[in-house]
């Protein structure tokens, strides 16, 4: 009886660890109306549908985005779901004109789930959250789940670019009400560290710094944390970051500070199959 045990416990330990429940392409990272990496402003209509928006009590309800990594997960930064923001009631899919999207739906919240090492005091080290939402989604054209990067395997190098999408309102002079775009470029760890240094942040291998094309400005403010941080690869978009933390005016030298999302791919794996 005892050796049966052993047997079955072995077996099942075996098969949870070597599961694999992420989406893989082609089943994530494609949508119906694509301008890749291209500069601008605003996404179009039904572009990147895995950008979700966070909807807490109150008002001025959204403040963070997450993304769309399956028919029942979005990820996120940790800040969004344990910072000094109201209470999370909800998340938003399919939007594109803040509060007027003709296909949103909204979502209840089950469980959220963030990362253990993750501490308020800790600099965005581990600013990574899972949100479980309380029915499956039913994907449509404007409802679409991006794919992730695969263990400890990076598709970006310094200088690549990066697009981001969320809703902050950016300037003041310049509200952006529709779902945004903003470019940027990956910069190295050890660039990341100098320009932070006098923040006193730490950089570690954790982390994804991106900084203002050299020749077109575009930033990312507040209300667009926890946005996922993509590339286009072959014909599908893969989220490589989550925006954690950066400067809250444009133009200074202040890089943006990014989970580094293949750093994260076995929890994630996991937190999904535990759940
Ligand atoms: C999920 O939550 C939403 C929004 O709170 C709610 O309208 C919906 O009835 C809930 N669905 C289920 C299956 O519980």
């Amino acid at each position: 009886m005892l050796a049966l045990i052993s047997f079955f416990v072995l077996v099942v330990c075996t098969i949870s660890h070597g599961k694999d429940v992420l989406l893989k392409k082609p089943d994530c990272g494609h949508q119906i109306v694509d301008s890749g990496m291209e500069i601008r402003r605003f996404a179009q209509e039904g572009e990147f549908p895995w950008a979700v928006l966070l909807k807490y009590e109150g008002t001025e309800s959204y403040k963070c985005v997450g993304s769309l990594i399956s028919d029942r997960y979005v990820l996120t930064s940790a800040v969004c779901v344990t910072g000094g923001f109201q209470k999370l009631v909800g998340v938003v899919l399919g939007e594109h004109n803040l509060g007027q999207s003709a296909h949103s739906e909204e979502y209840g919240i089950e469980k959220i789930t963030v990362h253990a090492d993750y501490k308020k005091s800790s600099q965005g080290n581990h600013d990574i959250a899972l949100i479980k939402l309380n029915a499956s989604v039913k994907f449509s054209d404007y409802i679409k789940p991006i794919c992730l990067p695969s263990e400890g395997n990076s598709l970006l190098q310094a200088g690549d670019q990066i697009i981001l999408a969320g809703w902050s309102k950016g300037t003041v002079d310049e509200p952006r009400r529709t779902k945004k775009v903003v470019v940027r470029r990956v910069i190295t760890n050890e660039e990341c560290q100098q320009l932070f240094a006098a923040h006193k942040v730490t950089i570690n291998d954790n982390f994804l710094c991106t900084h203002t094309l050299n020749d077109y400005k575009d930033c990312t403010y507040p209300g667009d944390g926890g946005a996922p941080i993509m590339l286009k690869s072959g014909d599908t978009w893969y989220q490589e970051g989550i925006l954690s933390f950066g400067a809250t005016s444009c133009g200074s030298n202040i890089p943006d500070g990014n989970v580094r999302v293949s750093k994260y791919i076995q929890w994630i794996n996991e937190k999904l199959i535990e759940n």
